[in-house]
């Protein structure tokens, strides 16, 4: 049986299904390259405060340096039949380093080992997803360029609306995705994570042993920020954990959107755009089907992240302060939804690229009177109407023309005059269309 970092006071075995339920390890390993920064930041701690000797201090860290080189060349594979990482990397550095391996957890505990690596986690991930979503706002920014000056229907309540340009629909996803970038950073700045709180109460290794141990191992680099201030709340917070996951949640509920606009677009009824194949999947029954998978499988995911935001703050709102065992369950989920969001961005960047605009039947679409019936009142307006005035006279307009099924470009200037004396069908044919439907909104600082 793999030794524990705590049997001294058990005199009975573990029942061996529940040491299988309380297990961490199949998870935490991921955390391995924290672990052992955490544990590089103790050792020079102790060395610092007296409490190692030199020769002690060189193996303990040889053997830490030894294992993260193994984590590093992709090497590493977690041995299961431990309790969780701590005690892996433990294990590990007892068969490199041999008798000075007792010192090793000197005055620590796993309640601080495991809030520092979490946090640290979170830092390298949020810097990882930043990075990611830039790769989707350039992608963005390359079609919007692509069909730069192009008309594009609007909608609202999912029904024709208004006349839009391409590029500034575009530009609408960027902008919800640029705040979701935001977000992310300043996270990364707020974040701060401290060394030393022991399980709750801090120890007796001193905090200047501390600041000099972050200062020599991390040479001023890193999210590290030097001695715990208040120890219970360090061992008490997964803050931070719900917090990535919130924005995360956001992020996702706005890739779910897009998801929605593209499969609504490109379907047989709208045609607006083409997906790109390799992101599409066929049916095994119905030949002429191309399904826009990746889209729905990316809207269908949303509920898996929004379920790991709930996970979190469920498990976390009934804790006492301090650390408890509860909070081991913040990984699954938080590793979770950082993958996932972080596969669909790396897919995304590809994705965009491939969304090609079907020109004719956006003309077509376009042509639809419906779109034009503020222009139409915004005409009235400039000839005096009062807005009020002018919006009942459209509507009525547009309803004889659905009543008679006709256009109203093409009513006589007579018919016309009959709604108000302004309109005649120069002036409707002119205020009628995409272009002076974009052109003529000027509230917009482009
Ligand atoms: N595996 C635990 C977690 O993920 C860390 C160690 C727990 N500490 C303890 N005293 N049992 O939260």
């Amino acid at each position: 049986m793999a030794k524990k970092l705590w049997g001294g006071r058990f005199k009975k075995a573990t029942d061996a299904q529940f040491e299988e339920f309380s297990r961490s390890i199949q998870y935490d390993y991921k955390l391995a390259e924290y672990d052992i920064l955490h544990s590089m930041i103790h050792v020079t701690a102790l060395f610092n405060a007296g409490m190692l000797t030199v020769q002690e201090g060189k193996q303990l860290n040889d053997a830490l340096t030894q294992v993260l080189s193994g984590i590093e060349d992709g090497s590493f594979t977690p041995d299961l039949a431990y309790e969780d990482i701590h005690s892996d990397i433990q294990h590990r550095v007892e068969k490199i380093a041999g008798d000075a391996a007792g010192k090793l957890h000197t005055l620590r505990s796993r309640n601080d080992q495991i809030a520092f690596d979490v946090k640290a986690y979170c830092f390298s991930e949020a810097m990882d997803t930043i990075v990611r979503l830039r790769a989707v706002l350039i992608a963005l920014e390359d079609l919007a360029v692509k069909y730069d000056g192009m008309c594009f229907p609007g909608y609202t309540h999912t029904q024709h609306a208004q006349v839009i340009l391409f590029s500034d629909y575009c530009h609408c996803w960027a902008h919800m995705l640029a705040r979701d970038l935001e977000r992310f950073d300043s996270y990364l700045q707020r974040l701060s994570i401290p060394v030393g709180a022991g399980a709750l109460a801090g120890s007796a290794i001193p905090s200047e042993a501390y600041a000099e141990a972050v200062k020599e191992v991390l040479d001023g680099e890193g999210p590290v920020s030097g001695p715990v201030v208040n120890a219970l709340e360090h061992v008490s917070d997964r803050d931070f954990v719900v917090e990535l996951l919130s924005i995360v949640s956001i992020t996702q509920m706005h890739l779910s959107r897009f998801a929605e606009d593209m499969i609504l677009y490109s379907t047989a009824e709208y045609r607006y755009l083409d997906l790109p194949e390799e992101f599409c999947t066929g049916s095994s029954l119905m030949p002429h089907k191309k399904n826009a998978d990746f889209m729905e499988l990316m809207r269908g995911s949303t509920g898996r992240v929004y379920g790991d935001l709930i996970s979190v703050l469920t498990t976390m709102k009934g804790l006492p302060s301090s650390y408890n065992r509860d909070m081991q369950l913040d990984k699954e989920p938080l590793f979770s939804s950082l993958e996932l969001l972080q596969n669909e961005l790396e897919m995304l960047a590809r994705f965009i690229p491939g969304i090609t605009l079907r020109e004719d039947v956006i003309v077509t679409a376009l042509d639809d009177e419906h779109f034009y019936g503020v222009e139409v009142a915004q005409y009235l307006v400039e000839q005096g109407v009062a807005f009020a005035d002018a919006h009942e006279v459209v509507g009525k307009l547009i309803r004889y023309a659905e009543d008679n099924d006709c256009e109203i470009r093409e009513m006589s200037d007579e018919a016309l005059r009959g709604f108000h004396p302004s309109l005649n069908q120069q002036a409707v044919n002119e205020v009628m269309t995409p272009e002076y439907a974009v052109n003529s909104k000027k509230s917009i600082k482009r």
